[in-house]
């Protein structure tokens, strides 16, 4: 099983939408998907038409045993999506009682990537949509993952999230074996408008390396696939976000190949 994180410390970036249609392109050509919700406001979990506010058992439960994850918990927990090769584990409001906690102290910081190896005869691909607060989610997040996407929206803001989501990537990688290789993924680019095409100016100016040289445009098929709870390229598999996702997948499974050899 591979695992990617999406991850940034910036709210409303896309990374949910990322998480999703990465993980329906992927059930496409046939893989297996855990998609794992670690964002305490559940939008991956409500997208697949759970409710987060109601769900009794959900990623929360991987958490309550000391740092240890017992044996067939994780897959207990797996809840259907609109794709029959994508399953969910699920978020709920109680992850964020975990979310400020320390990460060094608890002793918790491995739970994901612990419960994702029980499940790894299971899936081909495990994708972590992240929190936008560093803390044990976030740590788990990215200490269960071989490879990181960074969504970051087109406009001036943004450049600042991401400094910080570097930042924390630069500590974290301070305790792994490898540092962890990242993609940066401009999303809600808008060509018209001179916020994202100067952001995306400034963004290949300054991560020359690790942006990926597309983006992902403002597109409300995105909306509309959401609303309809179903996976982008389910819901219309010719849109301009479900093709510029298809690129974006691309890039990242060569990434991938040249991860492995190095
Ligand atoms: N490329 C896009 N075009 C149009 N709307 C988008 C796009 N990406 C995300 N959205 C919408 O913007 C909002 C925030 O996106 P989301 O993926 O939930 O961000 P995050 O998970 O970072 O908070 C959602 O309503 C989503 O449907
Ligand atoms: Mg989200």
């Amino acid at each position: 099983m591979r695992v990617w994180a999406v991850a940034n410390q910036k709210g409303g970036v896309g990374k949910t939408t990322t998480s999703i249609a990465l993980a329906g392109l992927l059930a496409e050509a046939g893989k297996r998907v855990v998609v794992v919700d670690l964002d305490p406001h559940g939008s991956m979990t409500s997208y697949f038409g759970h409710n987060p506010d109601a769900l009794e058992h959900s990623c929360y439960d991987l958490f309550l045993h000391k740092g240890q994850v017992p044996q067939g918990l994780p897959g207990q927990l797996l809840l259907p999506t609109s794709d029959e090769k994508v399953a969910l584990l699920p978020s709920s409001t109680a992850l964020a009682t975990l979310e400020r906690q320390s990460p060094g102290q608890s002793g918790l910081g491995l739970v994901i990537a612990k419960s994702l190896a029980q499940l790894w005869q299971d899936f081909d691909y495990a994708i972590i949509d992240s929190p936008p607060l560093l803390g044990v989610l976030m740590v788990n997040a990215l200490a269960a993952s071989q490879q990181l996407v960074i969504p970051v929206q087109t406009e001036y803001l943004a450049v600042k999230g991401l400094e910080r989501m570097v930042n924390t990537l630069a500590m974290i990688n301070r305790s792994r074996k490898q540092p962890l290789p990242f993609s940066i993924v401009p999303t809600l680019f808008d060509r018209r408008t001179q916020a994202s095409m100067g952001t995306l100016r400034v963004l290949k100016d300054a991560y020359p390396e690790q942006i990926w040289q597309g983006y992902i445009p403002v597109d409300t098929r995105l909306r509309d696939a959401s609303r309809a709870g179903q996976t982008p390229s389910q819901f219309d598999a010719k849109s301009r976000g479900v093709v510029a996702y298809r690129a974006l997948l691309k890039h990242l499974l060569a990434q991938q190949l040249v991860a492995q050899v190095a």
